[in-house]
């Protein structure tokens, strides 16, 4: 009676919910069914002749934003534990997706699909996956995964040791200060193309600071700046202790709005590096995501409570 060995793990997931055994089952008979092989990434999946190909091409079209040591500069960092934590247990059917489909960041579509599997060859390889003889084909990537990621037990980032001043502004006084501006800066791109304006003068007389100001750092300039204040600005959503408008505190511990402020931060990189690119029509898509971002979270937790002013409901979901 062996089989009763293999069964036991079924049984024991079982025992964690109906909807989980459920999954837990299907996998088992499909797994008798046709058997489709899961293999791991650290298996020799590519070879070296192909992640040579991708080495070719990650120095002509990749590395200017992803550095050559895949760091991570402009774009996301393909190596470490980063990286191998957000591709966690994901296939590299999504890996190559991701590249064929959005990458390079300023010219997404242009690689071909065996272009796309040659780079994730070569960012396996950089990231010690050892190589074997078959090169990486389009028929087993849906099969390829990741090593599942280690939760570690320390938080990514941490700011222990510093003390962050208590908030001075209520909510609303921070939008009014900082998306604000910096969001109608990004905006107004739609309206006209900071590549083509015309250089301006400061008028003689009166002097005035803030149009003295404007020619200073003018055209793209100014939009990477808003977009990175929009970026670094971000996490001051979550400050504890700040208060809205009318005296309900901000919901910081609340799952959705962290994901709204998380979503915010998230579009003001995109705008930072779709700026940098000065690529006009990469940008006008972007800005369109920032004015949902900042749209998905006041329909919660904002315009329910009424128009500009201090609605009693604002700030509860
Ligand atoms: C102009 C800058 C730029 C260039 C060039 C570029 N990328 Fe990116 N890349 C980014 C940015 C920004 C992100 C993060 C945003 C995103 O995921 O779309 C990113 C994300 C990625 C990711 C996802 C990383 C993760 O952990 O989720 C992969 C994979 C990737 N790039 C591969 C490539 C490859 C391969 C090339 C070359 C063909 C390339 N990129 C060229 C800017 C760039
Ligand atoms: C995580 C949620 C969230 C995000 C993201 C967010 N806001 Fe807000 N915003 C609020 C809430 C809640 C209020 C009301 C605050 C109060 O009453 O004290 C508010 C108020 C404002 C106000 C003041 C107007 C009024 O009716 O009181 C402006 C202006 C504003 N937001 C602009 C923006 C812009 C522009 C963005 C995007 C760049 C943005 N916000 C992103 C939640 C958010």
């Amino acid at each position: 009676m062996t089989h009763l060995i293999p069964m036991s793990p079924l049984g024991f997931r079982c025992a964690l919910g109906a909807a989980f055994c459920g999954y837990a089952l299907l996998g088992g008979l499909s797994l008798t069914a046709q058997a489709p092989q899961r293999q791991s990434v650290t298996e020799g999946v590519y070879s070296g002749g192909q992640a040579a190909r991708g080495q070719q091409l990650y120095k002509a079209q990749c590395a200017s934003c992803h550095g050559n040591a895949m760091e991570g500069t402009v774009g996301s960092p393909l190596a470490g534990d980063s990286f191998l934590s957000n591709w966690s247990a994901r296939s590299l059917a999504n890996l190559v997706d991701k590249i064929q489909k959005t990458m390079p960041f300023n010219l997404p579509g242009s690689l071909s699909r065996e272009q796309s599997t040659d780079l994730a060859a070569y960012i396996l390889q950089y990231g010690k996956f050892p190589a074997g003889q078959a090169e990486l084909s389009e028929g087993v990537l849906a099969q390829i995964v990741f090593p599942t990621a280690k939760v570690s037990a320390k938080p990514a980032a941490s700011l222990a040791g510093t003390s962050l001043p208590p908030p001075e502004g209520n909510l609303a006084e921070l939008m009014r200060a900082i998306a604000f501006p910096n969001a109608n800066i990004i905006f107004n791109v739609q309206l006209r193309d900071p590549g083509n304006q015309k250089k301006k003068q400061p008028a003689a007389a009166p002097f005035d600071y803030f149009e003295w100001g404007s020619t200073v750092y003018p055209g793209w300039l100014a939009i990477d700046q808003a977009a990175l204040a929009i970026t670094e600005t971000a996490p001051l959503l979550l400050t504890p202790g700040r208060l809205c408008q009318n005296g309900r505190p901000v919901p910081v511990d609340r799952a959705d709005w962290k994901q709204y402020v998380k979503d915010l931060g998230e579009v003001g990189k995109l705008a930072h590096v779709a700026s940098k690119t000065r690529n006009y029509d990469a940008f006008v898509e972007v800005s369109e995501k920032l004015n949902d971002a900042c749209a998905n979270c006041h329909k919660v937790y904002r315009d329910k409570g009424g128009t500009e002013g201090s609605g009693a409901t604002r700030c509860q979901p």
